[in-house]
């Protein structure tokens, strides 16, 4: 089948989508955005987190079918045109990228976090990031990121949306 959406701005199809496809995969094989990550594939680690018409969902549980005509955001779309989103490159400043298999997915729900509560406490972050699954770090260079990322965000005039 077909599969016409908007992804990350763009319109994009995918032809000989088959019925029991990931929007997962049909990101990363079909469309050419390795971004998001299958690690489970199971709705279990966050990895392959996007938005989807606004409000995150791990790609690895939604049919491609599903996102017929739907807007989707990968963590690819999350950057601007003058580089990195504040959120990507807190993860690189605070040292939170380790193999990296996570990142994709942490940074796209620290991203919805932040634009649902610009100076979250400690516990709002761990709650909103329970979902995402690291096995290297220890998640504290994770919550440095993402307090950097607020912080970064309050003092910038870019909308962290
Ligand atoms: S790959 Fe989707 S939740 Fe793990
Ligand atoms: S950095 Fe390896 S799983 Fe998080």
């Amino acid at each position: 089948m077909r599969v016409t959406l908007m992804v990350n701005g763009e319109r994009r199809e995918a032809d000989g989508v088959w019925e029991g496809e990931s929007l997962l995969h049909l990101l990363r094989e079909h469309l050419g955005l390795p971004g998001s990550k299958n690690a489970c594939e199971q709705g279990e680690c966050g990895s392959c987190t996007v938005y989807l018409d606004g409000v995150t969902c791990c790609a690895c549980l939604v049919a491609a079918g599903q996102a017929q005509d739907a807007e989707v955001v990968t963590v690819e779309g999350l950057a601007g045109d003058d580089g990195l989103h504040e959120v990507q490159q807190a993860f690189l400043d605070a040292g939170a990228v380790q193999c990296g298999f996570c990142t994709p997915g942490l940074v796209v729900a620290a991203h919805d976090l932040l634009s649902r509560s610009p100076d979250p406490a400690d516990d709002e972050v761990r709650e909103a990031l329970a979902g995402n699954l690291c096995r290297c770090t220890g998640y504290v260079t994770i919550l440095d990121a993402v307090r950097l990322a607020a912080r970064r965000t309050a003092t910038s005039s870019r909308d962290p949306a």
